[in-house]
């Protein structure tokens, strides 16, 4: 058995936030920061957790010295389901504590609050994907990993920012099919429609079935053939369709030869208008990208991963106002996040039945590359 490294002390995580984070917090504050790492790292040895962090994590979760493993929504699917730990802490938002759950059912999945939710996962529910596979039978289901469990056992792959397009010509090509149904991002959908040179159609989910569909016949009865066409759901990310094109040319006019980076979430007139889109993790694999270089950059996206990212990269732009803070990833803070494995809460159940359905979606995500 290997044996673990002793864990830091206050004091020596203390001297690190001082060298790498003294612009975030005065000093006071770092050291009292330090000692909550310190018991929190000591939790997690004794309980035997591993704590997720999502990148959108504050620098003092993200950060080296808090013990755990982070990523994009993608990546930490992958380590939920392969982890050898008791607890599973995830430090994000619930529909990704669940997707642990589902993949790593026998664990103990902890989230530090439960009104960490999600305006995407909340905007649709399994009836409407039952409803709308009512009205485009043998249509492939591709739903976007920031659902509910509930939703996910209804459809046929979930996908991630990371591997949308691969996703859904996956779907494509098993369901021997140029049409697919996206849920629930309509942006995401868009933009991977665009990458795609797909249609993109959303049906009116307030008229009836026969009147939807001959719409829909109506509407693709003059589209070649092979053109690939997305059926797709008005769900917006609250962060990220606030950017707009506006800010993109005030950056770019602020900055001149700024490299522009944002996440497919925001709307397809932003991306269309940036250098580069992908999820956080392509994003911040990116920043040393040949492409890069020591060019100024800025990001559209949740401000917390910017403001880890400037202290690491003196090339990275601080951009304070069009930075936008998702409210649900920062119900993670230090307490929150101690107090869940003290309290050992809160637990994440999710009915068996519903689980087993949701693994197969979940799982085929994972396995496309
Ligand atoms: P990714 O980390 O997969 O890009 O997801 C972003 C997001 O908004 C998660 O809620
Ligand atoms: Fe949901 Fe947007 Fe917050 Fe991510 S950033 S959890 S997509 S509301």
């Amino acid at each position: 058995m290997t044996k673990n490294p002793p864990l830091l002390t206050q004091q020596e995580i203390y001297e690190q936030f001082k060298i790498k984070y003294s612009q975030y917090s005065p000093d006071f504050e770092l050291l009292i920061k330090a000692g909550q790492v310190e018991k929190l790292n000591r939790l997690v040895r004794e309980k035997n957790a591993v704590i997720l962090k999502h990148n959108y994590m504050s620098w003092d979760l993200q950060c080296d010295e808090v013990l755990g493993i982070r990523g994009d929504s993608l990546e930490l699917s992958r380590k939920a389901g392969e982890t050898e730990a008791d607890i599973i802490l995830f430090l994000g938002v619930k529909f990704m504590a669940e997707t642990a759950k589902v993949l790593n059912p026998k664990k103990t999945v902890l989230i530090p609050s439960l009104k960490a939710g999600c305006s995407l996962s909340s905007s649709i529910a399994g009836t409407d994907v039952r409803k709308l596979k009512q009205m485009f039978p043998g249509i492939p289901v591709v739903a976007y990993v920031n659902t509910d469990a509930d939703t996910k056992s209804e459809v046929d792959v979930c996908c991630a920012s990371g591997n949308a397009s691969k996703v859904v010509q996956w779907a494509m090509k098993e369901w021997k099919t140029n049409k697919v149904i996206f849920l629930p991002d309509k942006f995401l959908a868009q933009n991977v429609a665009r990458e795609m040179g797909a249609d993109i159609f959303f049906p009116n989910v307030s008229a009836d079935a026969t009147t939807t569909t001959k719409e829909f016949a109506l509407r693709t009865k003059h589209i070649a053939p092979k053109t690939p066409i997305f059926i797709g759901w008005e769900g917006k990310c609250e962060v990220h369709e606030k950017f707009t094109p506006e800010d993109v040319d005030g950056l770019r006019h602020d900055f001149p030869g700024v490299y522009i980076m944002a996440h497919p979430e925001c709307p397809p007139e932003v991306v269309k208008k940036v250098d580069f889109a992908g999820s956080t993790g392509e994003m911040i694999k990116n920043v040393t990208s040949p492409d890069v270089q020591d060019r100024q950059v800025a990001f559209f996206t949740e401000c917390a991963m910017v403001e880890i990212l400037a202290a690491q990269h003196k090339n990275v732009l601080q951009v304070c106002s069009i930075q936008k803070r998702c409210p649900h990833m920062a119900q993670n803070n230090l307490e929150t996040v101690i107090e869940a494995l003290e309290k050992m809460q809160y637990k994440i159940t999710v009915p068996e039945d519903l689980r087993k359905k949701a693994e197969l979606p979940i799982r085929r995500m994972i396995a496309v590359k």
